[in-house]
């Protein structure tokens, strides 16, 4: 007993260290443990928040242009100015020149360009001409916008332009779409896939194709009113017919409309 006694007091200094380690040890493990385990459940909803967060943050980035698509297609199209256009699309080549384009406020590029009229200038434009692009690139500017854009360079450097005004300006863009006016032997084609569903048959008081005494009354407005009309919707038609189609389609549907109905082109 004493012997086994003076045994266990007689520890080694390593058992002594060796049992204090262990000691120390199994709480220390146990918080280790417990340190992960917290960690692991965090980590289990960490997830969760980053991809709440990239969701709200989609939201975010979209809302500006989800906006903007619903206001764009409840409310008319704002024209923009000629400089608005120019700064935007054309001072790209027009400032320096590039491709060999006419410099803005340059009478020598412009001189002989101005020459060939105003008409001219803007069909290029629209068109595109050799290596300057068709609407300057931007396939969202108008007939219109392009024509004002048309008319701030080419004033820049000698013109004296009008560029067209909003309620003109349909007129013109007829006339920059395809010649005096609409192509009526084109617009048969819009007619019957976008107007017809209420043109046909009269749909919510619409004057019925072939109905002479309905557009008697409508064709003597001349054209360009009636296109005008088309253009930013009358009464119950709604602009362009609510088609999704250019402003030389319309001008053709209008046309066609115009000349199958008692109008002379
Ligand atoms: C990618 C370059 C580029 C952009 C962008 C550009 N242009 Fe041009 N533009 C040219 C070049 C090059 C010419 C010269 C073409 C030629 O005469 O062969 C030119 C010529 C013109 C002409 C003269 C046409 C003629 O008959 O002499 C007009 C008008 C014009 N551009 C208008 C515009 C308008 C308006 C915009 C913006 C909506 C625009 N351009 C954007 C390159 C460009
Ligand atoms: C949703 C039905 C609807 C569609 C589609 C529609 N229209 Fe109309 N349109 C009308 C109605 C209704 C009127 C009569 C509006 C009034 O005078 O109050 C009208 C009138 C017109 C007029 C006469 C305007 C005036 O000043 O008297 C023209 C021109 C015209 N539409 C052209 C078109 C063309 C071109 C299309 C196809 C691109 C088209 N419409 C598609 C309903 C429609």
């Amino acid at each position: 007993m004493a012997d086994s006694h003076a045994k266990m007091t007689q520890a080694t200094p390593r058992e002594i260290i060796v049992s204090v380690l262990a000691g120390l040890f199994a709480p220390l493990l146990a918080i280790f443990l417990i340190v992960q385990l917290v960690l692991g459940i965090q980590d289990n909803h960490k997830p969760d928040a980053t991809d709440e967060a990239a969701q709200q943050a989609t939201v975010d980035r979209i809302k500006p242009f989800a906006t903007l698509v619903a206001l764009d297609a409840n409310a008319p199209k704002v024209e923009k100015s000629g400089q608005e256009v120019y700064d935007a699309v054309c001072t790209s080549c027009h400032a320096a020149g590039a491709l060999g384009a006419p410099k803005f406020d340059n009478k020598g590029d412009w001189a002989a360009r101005i020459g060939k009229g105003y008409d001219t200038l803007v069909k290029h434009a629209i068109e595109g001409f050799n290596q300057m692009p068709a609407r300057g690139g931007d396939g969202d500017l108008s007939d219109v916008e392009v024509a004002r854009a048309v008319a701030y360079m080419a004033n820049s450097a000698g013109a004296s332009f009008k560029a067209p005004e909003p309620s003109a300006a349909v007129a013109a863009a007829g006339t920059a779409a395809g010649g005096a006016t609409g192509n009526p032997a084109k617009g048969k084609a819009v007619y019957e896939a976008h107007c017809a569903a209420c043109h046909a048959a009269g749909v919510a008081g619409a004057p019925k194709f072939g109905d002479k005494a309905a557009w008697e009354k409508r064709i003597s407005q001349g054209y360009a009113t009636l296109l005008e009309h088309a253009t930013k919707g009358i009464g119950a038609m709604p602009a362009k017919g609510g088609a999704d189609i250019s402003d030389a389609e319309l001008a053709d549907a209008v046309a066609y409309l115009y000349d199958s109905n008692g109008g002379k082109l």
